[in-house]
């Protein structure tokens, strides 16, 4: 708030319904939102001053990009801002899931010592698999192999080199799905990732395998999942995030029992975390509101405003040229 106040007029508005955003947003140029407030085409289009979008968070699958791009709306977000929140709260579910912590918690401050109920699994030498080696799957690779474990990743927009750096094994989605002892994600939701994790896709994976999604709900497919826990087809399970947020009451995650350790899309809610990202994202709406470039800009490469209009066409034609090559050349990209 102290950032913005240095340029604007900043109203903190909190719980609206989309039917009272797309009322109140003609009067705002910029809206700073995270990941609870769906940022439709009718709040855009509402929307006849906005300038800037913000994303206090790394996901912009809340927002209708496309739609902002056709009105000139800059969207930006946090890209670094709680990687490491999300990589070590992957961790901390790993540990949890594996050890038993919950129940074991739950157990004792209800008055009981039940030592025998409660024996877990070791990480160390175990395989851990990485779907998306990306900022939080990188930390996320390291981390694990501090910790002993052998390291697969699948993510077909990196190098061979980049993961062997890592000291990841790149490999295709089966061999990862049928290797692993744990499996962790890490891409973004799109529409080629939604329901990437269904029920033929956990049928490859061992029964004594294990799955974590810090990443976004939907890119496993919820009830499939309950079903391969409780068929004891896969062992267990950690969730962070939900096709549907907040959870449903009656969804089948909330009856796995045991198996499964659910918490509510906690990934980024550190406090360091909060604060990065907000600082982030602040001071990119000061900037575009002074008329500067914004530096994380999702939809808009990071250049002057003005100078966008020359150098649109150009745009255009290394975009074109872009999805030529790609479809020309075959295999990953190195770098
Ligand atoms: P990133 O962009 O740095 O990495 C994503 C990686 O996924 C990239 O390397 C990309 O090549 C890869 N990828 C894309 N499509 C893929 C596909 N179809 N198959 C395999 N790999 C694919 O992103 P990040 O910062 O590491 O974030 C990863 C995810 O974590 C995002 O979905 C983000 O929204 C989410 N996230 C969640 C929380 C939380 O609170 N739980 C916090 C931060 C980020
Ligand atoms: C993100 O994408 O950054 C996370 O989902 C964190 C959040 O905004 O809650």
């Amino acid at each position: 708030i102290d950032i913005l106040s240095q340029v604007a007029q900043v109203d903190v508005n909190t719980g609206l319904s989309a039917a009272e955003l797309v009322k109140i947003i003609p009067d705002y140029d910029a809206l700073m939102i995270r990941s609870g407030t769906q940022v439709t085409k009718e709040i855009i289009e509402a929307g006849n001053l906005l300038k800037i979008i913000g994303r206090a968070g790394v996901g912009v699958d809340n927002v209708d990009v496309p739609a902002a791009t056709r009105k000139g709306i800059v969207v930006v977000n946090s890209p670094e801002g709680n990687t490491i929140a999300a990589a070590e709260h992957a961790i901390a579910m790993m540990l949890s899931m594996s050890r038993h912590i919950p129940e074991a918690n739950a157990s004792v401050k209800s008055g009981k010592w039940e030592r025998n109920r409660f024996i877990g699994v070791e990480v160390y030498k175990k395989t851990l698999g990485i779907v998306g080696l990306g900022k939080i799957g990188s930390h996320l690779a390291a981390a694990a192999k501090a910790m002993g474990m052998k390291l697969l990743a699948y993510d077909p927009f990196i190098s061979t080199e980049r993961a062997e750096q890592l000291g990841c094994r790149l490999v295709e989605l089966e061999l990862l799905m049928r290797e692993s002892d744990y499996i962790t994600l890490h891409i973004p939701k799109t529409p080629e990732t939604l329901h990437l994790i269904n029920a033929e896709v956990l049928s490859k994976m061992k029964p004594t395998a294990r799955i974590i999604n810090c990443a976004r709900g939907g890119i496993i497919d919820e009830v499939a999942l309950a079903e391969a826990i409780k068929s004891g087809q896969i062992a267990g399970a950690a969730i962070d995030v939900y096709e549907h947020e907040p959870l449903e009451a009656d969804s089948p995650l909330r009856s796995v029992g045991q198996n499964i350790v659910l918490t509510p899309h906690l990934g980024a809610s550190t406090a360091e975390a909060q604060v990065n990202v907000a600082i982030d994202v602040a001071e990119q709406i000061r900037d575009v509101l002074l008329g500067l470039p914004a530096r994380s800009a999702v939809n808009i490469p990071g250049i002057y405003p003005d100078s966008i209009e020359k150098l649109k066409p150009y745009l255009q034609l290394a975009e074109t040229l872009g999805n030529l090559v790609s479809q020309l050349a075959g295999g990953r990209v190195d770098y």
